[in-house]
Order: C-alpha cells, then structure tokens, then sequence
C-alpha cells in the first residue's frame, strides 16, 4: 500500500500566517467600516474567496480608493512602494500595515543603501519585488531573475544586492558567482527567507525519495511556482494544484509514495482535505504489498519523516530549556523586532533570530490561550500565536465528545485549550480542550478548597484500612481512624451512607483527597461543648456530681461538662488531700467561680457557699463570753488558743494568771485545754484577745496594784524579733485564711 508524507513546512510562513490570522481578526470584529486589502492578501483563491465573503474586499489598485473614506486599508505581507504607503498615510483611512518583518528590513536595506546602485534578485511585476523596488528612492533599480540577466547589468563600480524573499538559493549562489568579479563594491545580502530555505530543501529531499509530488498552492504564488519547479526536476511525477478539486486520481497508484508540499500562502486546511482525499484513494483502490524498489524508497522516506518528527522534539526540548530566556523576548511585538533589525541593518543572522524570537514557544501539555479562526462541525481551527494553528477536534473538545464544535463556539471566541502535540501529522498543533476541563475542574477544586468545608460523599466500599468515596467525581479515602470519634470494629455499616467529611490531605499528583469523618464529628462536639460552657454564668451555684479526686482538687459533672473544684476552694480550713473531705460519686452543690469557653475550662467553688469564719466571729464570741480551747502554741508574750479550726485567741502572758509570771511555761504547756473570757474581737484583724486572769475570784487577787493592772489590761502585739519571728508566727490560722481568700 502506497504512502503519504506531507512536508512539514508546508502550508502558511509565519509572514502570511500573521496577515491571514489579523485580517480573519478585523473581519470577524466588523466594526461598520469597510476592510480592504491592497492585491490579494496571499495568492490563494480560497482565501481570497472566503475573506470576501466575510466582507473583505481586494483592491487591484490603490487608486481605487475613495481617499475620504473612513475604512480600513491592509497592506500585505509582500509590502508595498513608499510613494504609495505616504499616500495611504495622508487618506482618512486607517492603516493595517503587515509588511512581513523580512520583506520589510529588505526595505530599510534599500532605502539606506550606501550604493546609487540596488539590484535585486526576483520577478519584476512580483508585488515584494515591485514594492522593493518602491523604496529605492532616486537610486537606480536592476532587477536580475537569471545567470544570463546578470551577465548583461551595466557597468559599475557599486551596488546594493538583495533578494526577493522567496528567490532560491541556486540562484543567489549563480548570480553572485556573476556579479562579484565584475562589481568591485558589492554589498550583498542574502534576503531570501530562512522559511523559504527550508521549505525548498525538504521538498528537493522529498522529491527525490517520492513516485508523486502533489504541490499544493495558488497559481500565480512565487514560491509554490519555484517548490513546483523544484520538485519537478526530481521527481517527475510532480503536480501543482491549487485545491482538491485539481487533483487528478487517475494519476496517482494505490502503491505510490506521494509527498504533499505546500506553498506559504496554501491554508492547512487545504492541505489536510488534499491529504484526506488521498488517503480514502489508497485505502479504496486495489491495496498491494510494496515491492522491494518501493520498500526501500518508503523506508528512506519514513526516515526523513523520523528525522523531521526527531528534530520537531528536540526543538521541543530546546524549547522548554531555553522557554524562560526566550518568554520576553516572545512578548516583544514584531514591530519591536523591525526596529531593532532597521538599527543594525548588515547583521542579518541576527534579525532573523530576534525575529524568531518574537514566535510564541510552545510545549506538549501547556495550556494556550487562542483565537477561533474557523469552526467546521468536526473541529475548531485556533489561533494560538504559533507558526501553526491549533486545531481542536470534535473528540477533543469536551469530555461528551459528541457536541457539535459550531453550536458551542463562535469564530472570534477566545478559547484555552492544552497542547497535545506540536503537529498532528498535518504541520497543525493539535490541541484538546477535553484534558484542559479535568484540568481546569481539578485546578478550580483545589485552589478554593476552604480548610474546614464540609462535603457529603457517599461510602463505596471498604477497603484495606478504610473505605473509599468519591468527591467531586475524584477518588477519596477515608481511613479507618477518621471515621468516627471512636473505634469503629465494622465498616461495611457505613457502605452506601452519605457521611459528611472534610479534607485531611490532597494527592495533587494522583488527583486524589484524604477525607476524614472524624473532624467533622469532632467539630460538631467542640461546638456543642463551647455552647455548654457558655450556658454556665460566673456566680452560678450549681449541683454536680463528683466524677474525679486528684491532688490539686476534683472534678465535678455539673452537666455534661466537668468543673475543677480546686483543693483550696474545698473548704475555709485547709484540706490537706481532697480525698479527706470529698468522695467520688457524691453529689455537691458549688458556686461557678469562673468560666472560659474557649479553654474549655470551668473554676468551681463549695467554701464560697458558706461564709467566712472571722465573719461570725462577733457574734460567736462576744465580749465577755467564757470560752474553751487548747493551748496551741506558746510564745514569749503569750500564748494562742484555739477557739475553732481556723479561729485562735491569744492569752497574754500578763493574763495567763493573778501573779507575775517570767515565762509563760511556767502556767502553760501546749495542748492544755483553758478557759478563758473574752475581753476583745476585731475580725478584720482577725484577733481575739482572752484573757484567764478575768476568770479568777477576786478574793484570790494579790494586791490591789495587780487588780487594776488586770482592769486596766489592753493587749498590745508585742515588737516582733525580727531575728527568730515573723508576724505569721504570732498570727498563724488568721494568716492561713488569708491566703484561702486570695
Ligand atoms: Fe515573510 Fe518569509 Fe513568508 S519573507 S511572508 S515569512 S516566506
């Protein structure tokens, strides 16, 4: 069975490419005024066709124009004279002026040429070559297409060479072999566009190595003409057609190897229906095995097709390598590019790469934003500002597959799309907008994922450690542990449930979530809790139920939260273990001291529901009252008896008995159990002052001195030896309270 190769330069330069995409732009926004190009925008009726019905029309000449019209005038890639643009200038009209950049520094070249002579190389009545000339002020022109034209230049000592862009090379090196022996000063620069190099080299390649050579292009297009004549010398099998109607099967054996070439200005599309054409030939003639001669030609081919797909990837490579040098220089405008080739017109290498520069780099797998360009019901052709266009097949175009491209889009609709591959085969990027919605539903679900979101997911199954589930159409586990707040012994229970979740973890990589049921539930309870603690109010008495004695305290159940009662809170005495006063399981009634919902913590209180002992005092104890208590502790001065656990009087010594005494040992030890009268209270000093002495007959009295020593007695604190005392020593139990209120 026969092949197809199709050259991959065929089809628009980058010059063409860029008018087609800009008129097909103007035409599509229809602003109201008239859109004209100046000739043909490219030597391809289909084109011209198509862009007339779109309302864009060709003017054969300038003249033409109605100089007061507010329209929009083109000028194409080939260019035009100067007089010409000066005179567009000065209509009302506005200018589109897309000049390919390489024709336009052949421009400059001329209309600062050092030389009052320029010769170029090109057809005279070529539209580059007539514009060319246009800017060669008063200098005079000569324009050469052969060895023999050359050959008959006149005389001189100076001249400028250039070339038209699409000359071939054969023909440059001839006619310089001619002219630089006879010009002593000749300036030479190779015009002839790198695009129009290589597509000429790999249509010769192919010619040689193919039965058929279809070249595809319009009849009056230069360059197709020039590829046509190439290829024909070697291969002879070599057609020109302008479209698919022109091809001639007859022509063509289901065993042939054709090659498909194409000039700058044919539309991919022509290209692709010429492709398809030929394909539906070969598959629908008599198939047969490709002979040996045949086998080894296709296998030559195939290799030019490998080496060609083997330089597409490592200018993919190089691509992505040098993409970040190259991304600001891909932003410069084309207008940049020509204004830094007019400064430094005799580098011409390096125009051409600051040219190249100003292409947007693609890769496989990024995503591009477009232009629609054209909508057929099987796919959508974009502009992507590349040297191709994207093509989006139907398939491609959204997850169903099936929708009709024309129903979904519009021509001029901005689109994204994901770069599958850098040419589909037939010189097209080939693009899907299917992968780019998983990616663009993936990207829009993380990037506004909230931390605590909650999302219900239905539970598929169990799996090792967990269950499975879907969110949002992704896989999701959930392990075992974050089902619930407690052990769960069974999952199956859960399986077909709908459970509410949150995310734990997010596996960009595999596009997969880790959920978890458990920080929802525990969410929930946190919010039940903060509310409990905020039902309780500081001042509350409360009942509950002790749950737990610690060391420092316990902890009461006052319903559904615990409260700690603190070990100094127990009781206005001191408590020693919570344990002495308190059992587990009792039910206490306590004073909120203090409630903090946040810290989930409550303060309780049982001493502040009884009052404070030293504030019955007056009452229990009052003046001349005889009271009983045991001696506790003795001190120089006297000695402190203990009325009640937290409340000591002290005996001075001078009122321990009727006589005087030099220590207090010598009536007193401790642990004696006196008695006593009460002779003072003060319980915001926590003193009570007794005294024994009041307590004896008064016929015991020694002397009358005495007696009125004992009616005149006043207790006065004693100066404390600093050395061995504090006032604590005096004042024991009343500095103990103290400390329990504070
Ligand atoms: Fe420009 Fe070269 Fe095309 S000169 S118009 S890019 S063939």
């Amino acid at each position: 069975m026969g092949k197809i190769v199709v050259a991959d330069n065929a089809g628009f330069c980058f010059g063409v490419k860029r008018a087609v995409d800009a008129v097909y732009e103007l035409a599509v926004k229809k602003d109201g005024r008239n859109i004209y190009t100046l000739g043909e925008l490219i030597h391809n009726e289909n084109v011209t066709n198509e862009l007339a019905s779109l309302g864009v029309r060709t003017l054969k000449d300038p003249e033409e124009l109605n100089d007061s019209e507010d329209c929009i005038v083109v000028i194409r890639s080939h260019g035009i004279p100067k007089d010409v643009l000066d005179k567009l200038s000065s209509a009302k009209c506005e200018i589109v002026d897309l000049t390919c950049p390489f024709v336009k520094r052949i421009h400059d070249l001329v209309a600062e040429a050092s030389s009052d002579n320029i010769i170029i190389i090109g057809k005279e009545d070529h539209p580059e070559v007539v514009g060319i000339k246009g800017w060669a002020g008063s200098r005079s022109v000569y324009i050469i297409n052969s060895i023999e034209e050359a050959e008959s230049l006149p005389e001189m000592d100076s001249a400028v060479l250039v070339a038209q862009t699409t000359s071939t090379l054969s023909l440059w090196d001839s006619i310089i072999n001619v002219l630089r022996p006879r010009i002593s000063e000749l300036k030479e620069y190779n015009t002839i566009c790198d695009t129009t190099l290589k597509r000429q080299h790999e249509a010769e390649y192919l010619a040689k190595n193919s039965d058929v050579v279809i070249v595809i292009g319009g009849k009056h297009s230069s360059n197709t003409e020039k590829l046509y004549s190439l290829c024909k010398n070697y291969c002879a099998r070599t057609f020109h057609i302008d479209n698919i109607e022109e091809l001639s099967i007859e022509k063509i054996a289901n065993d042939d190897i054709i090659s498909l070439i194409a000039g700058a200005s044919t539309p991919n599309r022509i290209i692709m229906e010429v492709k398809n054409r030929m394909s539906d030939v070969l598959e629908q003639g008599t198939r047969e095995v490709i002979n040996e001669e045949n086998a080894s030609v296709a296998g030559e081919v195939a290799e030019a097709v490998n080496e060609v797909e083997e330089k597409v990837e490592a200018v993919e490579e190089t691509a992505k390598e040098e993409q970040a040098e190259v991304a600001e220089a891909a932003d410069n405008t084309v207008a940049e590019a020509d204004a830094s080739a007019a400064d430094s017109p005799e580098n011409e290498e390096d125009f051409a790469s600051q040219l190249e520069k100003t292409f947007s780099y693609i890769r496989r797998g990024q995503l591009v934003t477009g232009t629609i360009i054209q909508i057929s019901d099987s796919e959508i052709c974009v502009n992507i500002n590349y040297k191709s266009d994207g093509i989006i097949k139907k398939e491609n175009l959204s997850a169903k597959g099936d929708e009709n491209p024309m129903e979904m889009f519009s021509v001029g609709d901005t689109i994204e799309a994901e770069v599958v591959s850098l040419n589909d085969g037939e010189g097209n990027v080939e693009l899907s907008r299917k992968s780019i919605e998983s990616k663009l539903k993936w990207k829009n679900l993380v990037d506004n994922l909230e931390e605590d979101k909650i999302y219900t997911v239905k539970v598929d199954k169990v799996v090792k450690g967990g269950v499975v589930s879907k969110l949002e159409g992704y896989e999701a586990f959930i392990p075992a542990s974050q089902m619930s707040l407690k052990y769960v012994e069974d999952l199956s229970e859960f399986v077909g449930q709908d459970i509410d979740v949150t995310i734990l973890d997010v596996d960009k990589k595999q596009r997969r979530f880790v959920l978890s049921r458990k920080a929802v539930l525990q969410k929930e309870a946190d919010e039940q809790e903060k509310k409990l603690y905020e039902s309780f109010t500081k001042g509350d008495k409360v009942t509950g139920k002790i749950k737990r004695l610690t060391n420092f305290g316990a902890f009461v159940d006052i319903g559904g939260v615990d409260g700690l009662l603190h070990i100094t809170d127990i009781s206005w005495v001191k408590v020693k273990s919570p344990q002495d006063v308190l059992k587990t399981g009792d039910e206490i009634e306590v004073l909120i001291l203090n409630v903090d919902p946040d810290k989930k913590r409550i303060s309780l209180g049982l001493k502040q529901l009884s009052p404070k002992p030293w504030d019955l005092a007056k009452e229990k104890y009052p003046v001349g009252s005889i009271v009983e208590g045991k001696v506790v502790r003795i001190l120089p001065f006297g000695a402190f008896v203990s009325l009640e656990p937290t409340i000591d009087g002290l005996v001075h010594v001078s009122q321990i008995t009727n006589r005087r005494l030099e220590k207090v040992e010598e009536e007193l030890r401790v642990g004696d159990v006196v008695k006593a009268k009460v002779m003072g209270v003060d319980p915001s000093k926590k003193r009570i002052t007794l005294s024994m002495r009041a307590l004896i007959p008064e016929e015991k009295k020694e002397t009358k001195e005495e007696t009125e020593d004992n009616e005149n007695f006043k207790f006065e604190i004693p100066p404390v030896d600093s050395a061995t005392s504090t006032l604590a020593d005096f004042f024991p139990k009343a500095e103990s309270e103290s400390e329990t209120e504070e």
